[in-house]
C-alpha cells in the first residue's frame, strides 16, 4: 500500500504590538538629552524607520507571545488543546530556563506538546517554521503554532545611536496544519559561524552577574553586505528546490531591517516594491518577530490571501539566514 504524502500549511496568523510608540522625534529627543544626536531625517533616509513599540516594564516576551498565539489560534480555528508543537525563535528569552515556550504553552492551557524555543536571532522564526514543517511532514505533529517573539529594546545600549534607533519588540505566530497538499513547498536554513562577530551580544551569566558585554553590538556595514548577498542567493536557490521562479510568487517577506535592503532585494530578483511587504516604517527591526509580524499585517489588511504564494525570509546573527516558500491557507 502507497502512504499519501504529508505536508504543512500555514492556516492561521496572529501578532501583537506593545501599546507604547515611540516615534524617531521622540527617540531623538530622548537621545539629545544625553547628549547623543540622531534625526528624524537620519534615521528614515538610512532605514526607512518611522516608529518602534516599546513593551511595558510589566511585559516579557512570554506576554507578548501569548497575545500574539491566542490570535493566530482564533485565526486558525485550532484549540491551544489540539497542539502538539510549539517553537518560539528568540533571543530575548523571559529566563535562561525554562523556555519562553514553555511559559506560553502554560498560559493557553496546553499540556503534552513538545515545546522548545530556537535561538537564530533575527533567522529564527524561519528556522522555527522550517523545523515544524520537517515535524509535521515525517508524521511527528498535527497542529504545531511558531511564534517569533521579542523585547529588543531590553538588550540596546541608548548610548550607541548605530544601533539603538533601529529596533523595536513585538510578537508574531502562526499556525501550522498538516494537510495531503503543499503548504510549504521548499525552506533552506544556513549559518556561517564564522562571522559571529558581526553582530552579537557577547555577555555571559557567571556566578551571579553578567560578565562581559550585555548590549546588542553590530558592524551595521557588514552585517548589510552579508544580507543582501545571502537573501539574494537563499530566494533563488529556495524557489529552484520548489521548480519555481520570482515569476511564480505573489508576495515577498524579507526579514524587516533596513528599507535598502527590502529595495536592493527587490531589484535583483525583479519583484516590484508593490509585492514586497513592508512593516519595519511602523515596527522597526522586531529580530524573530519580524516576519510573522509583517505576514499577519498584510493577511489581516487583505493583501494576502488564500492561495497565494509567498518567499519568506530571515538574516541575523550567527551569521544565520534562510528562505520559506509557501502557498497560504
Ligand atoms: O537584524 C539583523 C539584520 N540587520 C541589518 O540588516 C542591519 C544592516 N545594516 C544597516 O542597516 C546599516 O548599516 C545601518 C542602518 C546600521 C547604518 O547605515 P549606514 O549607511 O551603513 O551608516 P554608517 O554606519 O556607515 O554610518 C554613517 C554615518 C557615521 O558618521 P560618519 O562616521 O560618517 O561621520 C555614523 O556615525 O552615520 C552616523 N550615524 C548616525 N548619525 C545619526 C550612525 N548612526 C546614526 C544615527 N543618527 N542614529
Amino acid at each position: 500500500m502507497t502512504q499519501s504524502k504529508i505536508f504543512s500549511r500555514i492556516i492561521g496568523t496572529g501578532s501583537y504590538l506593545p501599546e507604547n510608540v515611540v516615534t524617531n522625534e521622540q527617540l531623538a529627543q530622548k537621545l539629545g538629552q544625553r547628549g547623543i544626536e540622531t534625526s528624524d531625517e537620519w534615521i528614515v533616509s538610512r532605514t526607512g524607520i518611522h516608529q518602534r513599540h516599546q513593551a511595558s516594564p510589566e511585559e516579557t516576551t512570554s506576554t507578548l507571545a501569548i497575545q500574539a498565539a491566542q490570535r493566530a489560534l482564533e485565526n486558525a480555528g485550532v484549540s491551544a488543546k489540539d497542539l502538539d508543537l510549539i517553537i518560539l525563535a528568540t533571543s530575548t528569552p523571559d529566563f535562561i530556563f525554562p523556555s519562553t515556550a514553555c511559559l506560553v504553552q502554560s498560559a493557553l492551557g496546553n499540556q503534552g506538546a513538545a515545546t522548545f524555543d530556537v535561538q537564530a536571532v533575527c533567522s529564527g522564526f524561519v528556522y522555527a517554521l522550517t523545523t515544524a514543517d520537517s515535524f509535521i511532514r515525517a508524521g511527528r505533529a498535527k497542529n504545531a503554532l511558531v511564534i517569533g517573539a521579542e523585547v529588543f529594546t531590553r538588550i540596546l545600549d541608548w548610548n550607541d545611536r548605530g544601533t539603538c534607533v533601529l529596533f523595536g519588540d513585538g510578537a508574531g505566530a502562526v499556525v501550522l496544519q498538516a494537510s495531503d497538499q503543499p503548504g510549504i513547498e521548499a525552506a533552506r536554513l544556513n549559518a556561517d559561524g564564522s562571522l559571529n562577530q558581526i553582530l552579537n551580544v557577547p555577555g555571559q551569566v557567571r556566578d551571579g552577574a553578567v560578565t562581559g558585554d550585555p548590549f546588542l553590538r553590530m558592524d551595521g556595514q557588514a552585517v548589510f553586505k552579508q544580507a543582501v548577498s545571502v537573501l539574494e542567493r537563499s530566494a533563488r536557490d529556495t524557489l529552484a528546490d520548489a521548480g519555481l521562479t520570482t515569476a511564480d510568487l505573489d508576495w515577498m517577506i524579507p526579514h524587516q531591517a533596513n528599507l535598502r535592503i527590502l529595495a536592493f532585494l527587490s531589484k535583483k530578483l525583479a519583484m516590484p516594491m508593490e509585492q514586497v511587504i513592508v512593516t519595519l516604517d511602523q515596527h522597526a527591526n522586531t529580530s524573530a518577530a519580524s516576519v510573522p509580524l509583517a505576514l499577519d499585517a498584510a493577511r489581516r489588511d487583505g493583501r494576502i490571501k488564500d492561495g497565494q504564494r509567498v518567499l519568506l525570509q530571515g538574516v541575523g546573527g550567527g551569521f544565520t539566514w534562510g528562505s520559506v516558500v509557501a502557498t497560504m491557507g
